[in-house]
């Protein structure tokens, strides 16, 4: 079977196939991504750190820096404003196993923004560059960085930040394509996807509201990208991911599982976070993930409902495998 894309290389990393778990902060953690990553992701990214925080080492923050040793290739993400606070914690994660240093120009969140941090640093394009240099002069690993396309629709700076990355050392850059203040509100532009991997030489990854295998697909050949980036769509549908890869290795298509199947997914996610975490900081967390995997399933509304007001790992687990035990058996009677 011949690949229809090439490999994403990032410096002398070389990632099959190119297709990369987005970081999302609050969910991608060393668990979910260690479960989400088999399923086709030939690179996982963690979740965003505060370069700030990593000069305490706070368990927390080590626990998030942490890949279980066995995630390979994986890329630590961190923020904040200062070129040598980021120098110093890129120093620490690359210590602590990550194999790419990426740096977060992208987050909207106003918890990060006003301390000038994520997307707040494309007000800044001279500070953006400086905190590139720092950190690709503090390690011997790939840098790269992820942005959005500017502050505002009136200032879209992403080809010059990205210019500046270049010069910098940067060796990949991923481009969410809208601005802070869209946060999550419109589509995505792929346009600017098209225009940024024009104007560069370094790889570009594509990112935005790809939730279908040959929507992705036909993103990643009109824009020419080297490889594409998947967020919400992977949540509580990793198979899609895979149906990613099957297209990026030239097989058919596997058909998407029963609602049965990908609830006994859920529990497995359910269990091994319970086992990771422990049930008092699993609990809340998988509510989000459960509500995710019920997505389009007849009752859904209910279940999730009932999933939110349950404190304990053993009633959640029941209440999915209820959850299983009724579409299977409705989905016999339509057989
Ligand atoms: C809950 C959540 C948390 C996120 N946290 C991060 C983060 O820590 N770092 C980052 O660069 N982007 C973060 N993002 C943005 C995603 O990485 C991605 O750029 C965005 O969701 C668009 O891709 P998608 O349409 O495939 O989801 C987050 C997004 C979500 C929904």
């Amino acid at each position: 079977m011949s690949h229809t894309v090439a490999p994403l290389k990032i410096g002398d990393i070389q990632i099959w196939p190119p297709l990369v778990l987005a970081p999302m902060s609050g969910v991608t953690n060393r668990t979910m991504r260690a479960l989400y990553r088999p399923f086709g992701f030939g690179l996982t990214v963690t979740e965003f750190v505060s370069s700030n925080a990593l000069a305490y080492g706070s368990r927390r923050t080590m626990e998030m820096i942490d890949q279980h040793g066995l995630e390979k290739p994986v890329s630590t993400q961190l923020w904040g404003d200062d070129p040598q606070t980021m120098a110093a914690a890129a120093k620490v994660v690359r210590e602590c196993g990550a194999d790419i240093v990426d740096i977060n120009f992208g987050c909207p969140a106003p918890k990060v923004t006003k301390t000038n941090g994520g997307s707040a640093c494309l007000r800044d394009v001279d500070r953006c560059e400086a905190i590139m240099k720092a950190v690709v002069d503090a390690v011997d690993c790939p840098v790269t960085m992820k942005m959005r396309l500017g502050w505002t629709q009136d200032d879209l700076v992403y080809v010059d930040v990205a210019k500046r990355a270049q010069r910098a050392g940067v060796q990949a850059v991923t481009l969410h394509a809208r601005t802070a203040k869209q946060f999550y509100k419109g589509s995505a532009d792929w346009e600017h996807i098209t225009r940024l991997k024009q104007a560069i030489e370094i790889p570009v990854i594509g990112n935005g509201d790809l939730d279908d295998a040959q929507t992705a697909m036909a993103r990643m050949r009109e824009s020419g990208v080297d490889a594409i980036m998947i967020g919400r769509g992977a949540l509580g549908n990793p198979w899609l991911v895979s149906q990613i890869r099957d297209l990026m290795e030239g097989r058919a298509v596997a058909p998407v599982p029963s609602a049965a199947e990908r609830l006994g997914f859920c529990i497995v996610h359910y269990r091994t976070m319970v086992d990771e975490l422990g049930e008092q900081r699993a609990v809340p967390q998988m509510r989000k993930h459960v509500a995710l995997y019920l997505k389009g399933i007849a009752g859904a509304a209910h279940v999730r409902e009932r999933i939110m007001r349950i404190d304990t790992a053993a009633q959640a687990i029941a209440v999915i495998e209820e959850t299983i035990e009724r579409v299977a058996g409705a989905a016999q009677v339509a057989a």
